[in-house]
């Protein structure tokens, strides 16, 4: 259903991004695999995905990097040809109290989780306005529609997230290009790993479990579809009723 487009996904070594990468990939997409650091991880993926018969370029990106972005965009289009779906899923968290949190803390989460976003949207952006098709999924997440103690910088991005989503979502609808969110509650990754998983935080979760990647993967599967063509400017919550 999506052979011979190409997605690009950041942080998509592992987590919900690799989960991301290789839904779409099960889909007839090529992937561009961005990711950070973990260079042998994001290589074994692009061997699995190729496996399903599509291509599969890793790129190491840091998505805070304006004019890294640009190159990586630039690079994706020469192997891979232009982007037709931007996931932007790279995202950090810097948790603490805003009374014990440092500077440095606020400003990376909003470089990575709210500038990374833009970077990638700015630089594919000329790619989808000539080719008057597109689709942007962004990875929000239930912090930034709710708020949640603890994670000011967090919640601060990803809210920013949904802003952006529906900025871009209205300067691009008359191009053909859909640009949509999705919110993700607790999904069980590295990100979550420390987290106590007590009683008490399944009790908050109408569905009773915590998601797993391929859960939010499924949505944005979903919104780079076929079916998802009339829906702009959306956040579709994954997160088992957690933020009903
Ligand atoms: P993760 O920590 O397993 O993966 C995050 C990925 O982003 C990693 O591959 C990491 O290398 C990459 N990354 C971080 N900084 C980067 C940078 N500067 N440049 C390029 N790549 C970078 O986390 P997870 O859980 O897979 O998270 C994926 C997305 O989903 C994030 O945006 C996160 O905020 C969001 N999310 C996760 C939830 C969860 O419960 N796990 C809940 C709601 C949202």
């Amino acid at each position: 259903m999506l052979n011979g487009k190409v997605a690009l996904v950041t942080g998509a070594s592992r987590g919900i991004g690799r989960a991301i990468a290789l839904k779409l990939a099960e889909n007839g997409a090529n992937v561009a695999v961005i990711y950070a650091g973990q260079q042998e991880k994001a290589e074994s993926l692009c061997r699995q995905l190729r496996e399903l018969h599509v291509q599969a370029q890793a790129y190491r990106c840091d998505v805070a990097d304006f004019q890294q972005v640009k190159d990586t965009v630039a690079a994706v289009s020469k192997n891979l040809g232009g982007v037709d779906i931007l996931v932007n899923n790279a995202g950090i968290t810097r948790d603490g109290l805003v009374y014990s949190m440092k500077e440095e803390d606020f400003d990376a989460v909003i470089n990575v989780n709210l500038k990374g976003a833009f970077n990638f949207i700015k630089h594919c952006y000329p790619g989808f306005v000539r080719k008057r098709a597109g689709r942007i999924i962004n990875i929000s997440s239930v912090s930034g529609l709710m708020g949640n103690g603890g994670q000011a910088n967090y919640s601060a991005s990803k809210a920013g997230i949904i802003g952006l989503t529906k900025a871009v979502a209205r300067e691009l609808a008359g191009r053909g290009i859909c640009v949509n969110a999705v919110a993700p509650g607790f999904i069980d990754t590295d990100m979550t790993e420390n987290i106590d998983k007590t009683n008490t935080l399944l009790g908050q979760i109408p569905l009773g479990r915590t998601g797993k990647p391929e859960d939010v993967a499924e949505a944005v599967l979903f919104l780079a579809g076929d079916g998802a063509a009339y829906i702009t400017g959306e956040v579709i919550r994954v997160d088992g009723g957690l933020a009903i």
